[in-house]
């Protein structure tokens, strides 16, 4: 057990912290990750110290090289925490001053680890949310560019997961492309938030030293300042947000993953995922499992699991720090590990599975062109409930006599409407079919071109922002 000596705070108690209670108050088993970051944000402070006259320009100089020791101990993995060490916080202290002596006590006048902490986690957060945003451009890349290579595919597309119209296999990649699209562009958002100094609010009522918060900006590269230090302290609104874009990001990932999954069955056949990205069964050898898509698809659950479990947290605390928030490191880094791997796994699915045209072409059944044909009654002039009905009447009776619906002769046709005519042949051709749908963001070659084409400029911009 610690010795009361040891805590940042054991001056005014007496009697010993309860063992169990110090067990599960410690949070350094988590935030020992933050170490570096912890590091870099007390060099600032040290420096602005210094400006505000609290340290000599040799205190500071010892702090700092204190610090950098510090650091190379962390890089190296050699930097040793002790059982006493209740966070990062403290072990960082209490190797300053075993380092450089009682000079490491002036680093923490006019700072508390309230803002120290949420300092240290935005810090965190603005890297990670670049790293996420490289790798969730890099999937949305591969969706696209597969697109384009692949626009003269056409397949079953499925409204009800019953067979609804023919598209292009790139329409469908494009369309989860697209939802991605939003993700990158909400993180993009959110940075602006997470990008506000909080350090210079202390516990809650702000620096009493006259610290100059704008050296401490600059030298942390933060866009601004935070407001008002009790706002500060306690505000995860950004963690919150970051948690929320990610748990949609996987809602979006788990969507794709589970279309996948129904192509890569036998009864659709439509995809054949890597060996790469599968796996066996232990009883059956004839298995190959799509586990990478089930992963995705479980982990969404994780993650918005996450989501739940701080926001609950924040829904009744009182204002500024209060204990409950430790639990928010814990889920952000759980969640900028999970999403990272789920987005490279993504990729990799993505970019290795093999499509089955025969599959997708046998898939393709006249049905499918039934509203073709009413369109086609359209064209000659019938109002559209009037063809619906009238090719609902043609389904039926190719249904009644055993035959798919291009069978009919033209007599049974006619039979239904006068305006059949021989050219009616011509409705039952696929390609002749996606390429009708020429407006904007339909399913024809052009249209699907057009999207190509802005989705690798919105790519550009993306990138920019990441
Ligand atoms: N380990 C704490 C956390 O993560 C650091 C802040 C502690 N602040 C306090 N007033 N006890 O939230």
């Amino acid at each position: 057990m610690a010795a009361e000596g040891d805590k940042l705070w054991g001056g005014r108690f007496v009697g010993s912290t309860d063992p169990i209670l110090e067990i599960l108050n410690s949070s350094i088993a988590i935030d020992q990750r933050l170490a570096d970051v912890d590091i870099q944000a007390s060099v600032a402070y040290a420096k602005a110290l210094e400006k505000a006259s609290i340290l000599t320009k040799p205190e500071l100089e010892k702090i700092l090289s204190g610090l950098e020791k510090i650091s190379e101990e962390v890089s190296k993995g050699v930097f040793v925490l002790n059982k006493s060490d209740e966070d990062i916080h403290t072990a960082i202290e209490r190797r300053l001053k075993e380092l450089i002596g009682d000079a490491a006590g002036k680093l923490h006048t006019g700072r508390s680890r309230n803002d120290q902490v949420v300092t240290d986690l935005k810090l965190f957060m603005k890297s990670s949310i670049s790293v996420v945003s490289t790798h969730l451009l890099q999937l949305i890349k591969t969706l696209v560019e597969r697109a384009a290579i692949e626009i003269d595919v056409i397949l079953p597309g499925y409204t009800h997961l019953q067979k609804a119209q023919p598209i292009r296999w790139s329409q469908f990649l494009l369309s989860h492309a697209v939802a991605l699209t939003r993700d990158s562009e909400r993180l993009g958002e959110i940075k602006k938030r997470v990008n506000i100094l909080p350090l210079g609010s202390g516990a809650l009522a702000g620096n009493p030293l006259d610290i100059d918060r704008e050296l401490l900006r600059s030298e942390l590269d933060f866009a601004s300042i935070t407001l008002n230090s009790m706002d500060a302290i306690s505000d995860r609104d950004y963690v919150v947000e970051f948690l929320f874009v990610a748990t949609l990001l996987m809602t979006h990932l788990s969507r794709l993953a589970e279309d996948l999954i129904i192509y890569s069955t036998s009864e659709f056949g439509l995809v054949t995922l890597s060996d790469a990205f599968t796996t066996g069964s232990s009883l059956m050898p004839q298995k190959k499992n799509p586990d990478s898509l089930e992963l995705i698809r479980g982990k969404a659950g994780r993650v918005l699991g996450r989501l739940v479990s701080i926001i609950t947290v924040l829904k009744a605390l009182p204002s500024t720090y209060n204990k409950d928030l430790q639990e928010d490191k814990e889920a952000v880094f759980d969640v900028v590990d999970t999403v990272t791997a789920v987005l490279q796994v993504a990729t990799g699915v993505i970019s290795t599975l093999q499509i089955s045209k025969e599959n997708m072409e046998k898939a393709l059944t006249p049905e499918m062109l039934a509203t073709d044909l009413a369109l086609y009654l359209v064209r000659k002039g019938m109002p559209f409930r009037q063809a619906h009905t009238a090719v609902g009447k043609a389904v039926h009776l190719a249904e009644t006599k055993g035959i798919t619906i291009n069978n009919l002769t033209l007599e049974d046709l006619k039979s239904i409407s006068p305006l059949f005519a021989s050219d009616v042949s011509q409705v039952f051709n696929v390609i002749n079919s996606v390429e009708q749908y020429t407006a904007l963001g339909g399913t024809a070659k052009s249209s699907v071109t057009t999207q190509i084409e802005q989705l690798r400029e919105l790519l550009k911009k993306l990138k920019e922002q990441a």
